[in-house]
């Protein structure tokens, strides 16, 4: 049985601890505040345990669950602590002060960030970004498995996170190259403005971007 530590204890991790106990993984969530970090074990159950930042990383795959601005003071924190592991870049580096704007740099992702930061040290693999937190609850909606959207320059990485997607009841969908993060975090510049603007009050964070049939 593998494990999955999530670095983060707010909705993300909550989401993926979710899909990941459904994969049957351990999972290890990190989180700084340590009230909120049991609750979430607590409600969450067995498989899951609860740890601090900075702490060893277990298993394999590690789960970023923090914000955008936050990604690069766990990287620093854990150095080569994240050699060798396949580390998941969610984050949407969106302004929302507006939704306006991406807060990365032109010609970046923030996943090709991490890996930058990363050093090569790790596998970087862009995923979870497409999907909105209370959706990963069930995996699924409208009655269609979530897409997850998978991009990262390891194929073996990629494979990976693409099989404890589907084991967790979603489907992965590869869209190539760690570059494709760009697109994947630009889209959901697009969406998430759309969500908050009135034009489409049925547009609202229960709802998911899905390729059909
Ligand atoms: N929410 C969504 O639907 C959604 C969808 C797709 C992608 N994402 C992405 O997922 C990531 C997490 O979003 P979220 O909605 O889960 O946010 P959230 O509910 O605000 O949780 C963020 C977590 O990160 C922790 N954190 C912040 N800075 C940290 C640091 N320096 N070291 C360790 N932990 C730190 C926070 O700890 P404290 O509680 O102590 O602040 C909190 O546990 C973001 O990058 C976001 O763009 C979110």
């Amino acid at each position: 049985m593998s494990t999955v530590t999530i670095i983060g204890s707010g909705r993300m991790a909550r989401g993926i601890a979710i899909r990941m106990l459904h994969a049957r993984c351990q999972v290890k969530i990190l989180g700084r505040n340590g009230l909120q970090t049991r609750a979430l074990v607590e409600e969450l159950g067995p498989g899951v345990q609860g740890g601090f930042p900075g702490e060893p990383i277990e298993g394999h795959v590690v789960v970023l669950a923090v914000p955008y601005a936050d990604v690069k003071e766990v990287i620093l924190e854990y150095g080569s602590g994240l050699d060798g592991k396949i580390v998941v870049d969610i984050s949407n580096p969106v302004d929302v002060a507006g939704f306006d704007r991406l807060l990365t740099p032109p010609g970046i992702s923030s996943g090709e960030q991490t890996a930058e930061l990363l050093g090569g040290g790790a596998d970087v693999v862009k995923a979870f970004n497409t999907v909105f937190a209370a959706t990963l609850h069930e995996g699924r909606v409208a009655g269609e498995p979530l897409d997850v959207f998978l991009a990262g320059d390891s194929e073996d990485a990629k494979a990976a996170v693409g099989r404890l997607v589907a084991a967790s009841g979603m489907r992965p969908v590869d869209v190539g190259p760690l570059r494709r993060a760009r697109e994947l975090e630009a889209t959901m510049l697009l969406v998430m403005g759309l969500q908050v603007g009135d034009a489409h009050p049925h547009f609202n964070w229960n709802t998911a971007l899905k390729i059909l049939p």
